[in-house]
């Protein structure tokens, strides 16, 4: 790809002395550079009770385990999310209900959300999409009403904040990714931002219920250990956190420049039929983590997406879509049945849906002719017509 969709602000230069660390001291798995990489998670945070795993899906794995859910209770999921938000209810034996999304800020809508609270909701796991922040003073109002566990899947909003605080601050569980993708990166990995009061049965879940981690045993401790529950295998690796300690101290100028791409792109494409995501109601744009620049090309605009992708493609430069809904899937499908039709607000996203290249190292060159692409495949339209 010429200009890729994606890609992660580091190199061979910026990880090798990290890296040289993590092989030479000869640990590689959970060690003293993931408590480091953690020590700087804790402090973007601005809390402790932060546990490293080895993907956002675990952290949901976790999160879910850690809400004493029963088999067949009901979670609430946005149709308009990655299947790792609907999955992993699956997988802990619960029920996953989807509600359609806002038309305007393409969250999960607190409108639908309120419909599908029946007695059996046990949870919800809400999606800051793309970046941007829920109404979370409303959620967790509504979350509270009805007695049910708050989960974030924050895998796009490690930067987003509500009314001035970060996200995790109105959760119960937040999970964040670290995937290749994100806006901080170890290749594969997570965090889980928790209360105190989960926090070592968190911590202890991430690695098969242990009441002591192997980094701690071989460290000096005892070799004893005790199993406290069923747990998984979820421990970021020394090696994963020695790519994401390269990237801590940039978090915050990635981020704004993150934002100023976004509004470039607003700029540039601003008067063409395109629909562009609203912030929620309260949040203001650096509230926004700036993690995914999406557009919905409008029904009726004179082109499709696939006109804009085919553009793309033939200029290589990379996109993507976020995401296909979750009832489209025919594996999802055959199971639960849903009616496409009760999610017109995903759906209509969707049809158009199309997300551009945005990362802190895109140029204003790469974008400005991705702009340029965009506006002349609407021109073309206009010049057809009128000829
Ligand atoms: C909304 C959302 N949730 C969860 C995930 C899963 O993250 P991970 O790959 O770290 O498990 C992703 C990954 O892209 C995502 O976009």
């Amino acid at each position: 790809m010429r200009i890729p969709f994606s890609r992660a602000p580091v190199t061979f230069e910026s990880a090798a002395p990290f890296l040289k660390e993590a092989l030479d001291n000869g640990w590689l798995t959970t060690g003293p550079l993931t408590e480091r990489f953690n020590a700087g998670l804790k402090k973007y945070f601005g809390t402790d009770n932060v546990v490293p795993v080895s993907s956002c899906t675990a952290a949901l794995q976790i999160a879910l385990a850690a809400s004493d859910l029963k088999r067949g209770d009901e979670v609430i999921v946005p149709a308009n999310t990655f299947i790792a938000s609907f999955e992993t209810v699956e997988l802990a034996g619960l029920t996953p209900v989807l509600a359609d999304i806002d038309p305007a800020t393409w969250n999960l809508s607190l409108t639908a959300l309120e419909a599908k609270i029946s007695p059996w909701t046990k949870a919800i796991i809400a999606v800051p999409f793309a970046g941007n922040p829920l109404p979370m003073q409303a959620l967790r109002r509504i979350a509270e009403k009805h007695g049910l566990k708050l989960i974030l899947d924050n895998a796009h909003a490690l930067e987003s904040r509500y009314d001035g605080e970060p996200l995790h601050h109105y959760a119960d569980f937040s999970c964040y990714s670290f995937y290749a993708t994100k806006n901080l990166t170890t290749a594969e990995g997570g965090a889980i931002v928790c209360s105190t009061a989960d926090m070592e049965r968190v911590r202890a879940l991430s690695l098969h219920g242990m009441s002591r981690a192997a980094w701690n045993r071989y460290s000096g401790g005892s070799w004893r250990y005790d199993i406290l529950e069923t747990g998984f295998k979820a421990n970021l690796t020394d090696i994963h956190a020695a790519i994401g300690l390269t990237q801590l101290h940039t978090l915050d100028a990635y981020h704004t420049r993150r934002l100023e791409l976004m509004a470039r792109y607003r700029q540039g494409l601003a008067g063409l039929p395109l629909r562009f995501q609203a912030l929620s109601e309260g949040a203001t744009e650096s509230d926004h983590a700036g993690h995914l620049f999406c557009i919905s090309v409008a029904d009726g605009a004179g082109i499709t997406r696939e006109d804009i992708m085919a553009s793309f493609s033939e200029k290589s430069i990379g996109f993507s879509v976020h995401f296909i809904p979750i009832y489209e899937f025919s594996g999802v499908a055959a199971k639960h049945g849903f009616n496409p039709a009760d999610f017109p607000a995903t759906a209509d996203y969707f049809q158009g849906a199309l997300s551009l290249p945005l990362y802190p190292t895109l140029s204003e060159a790469a974008q400005d002719e991705i702009i340029a692409l965009i506006r002349s495949r609407f021109e073309k339209i206009v010049v057809t017509r009128a000829e």
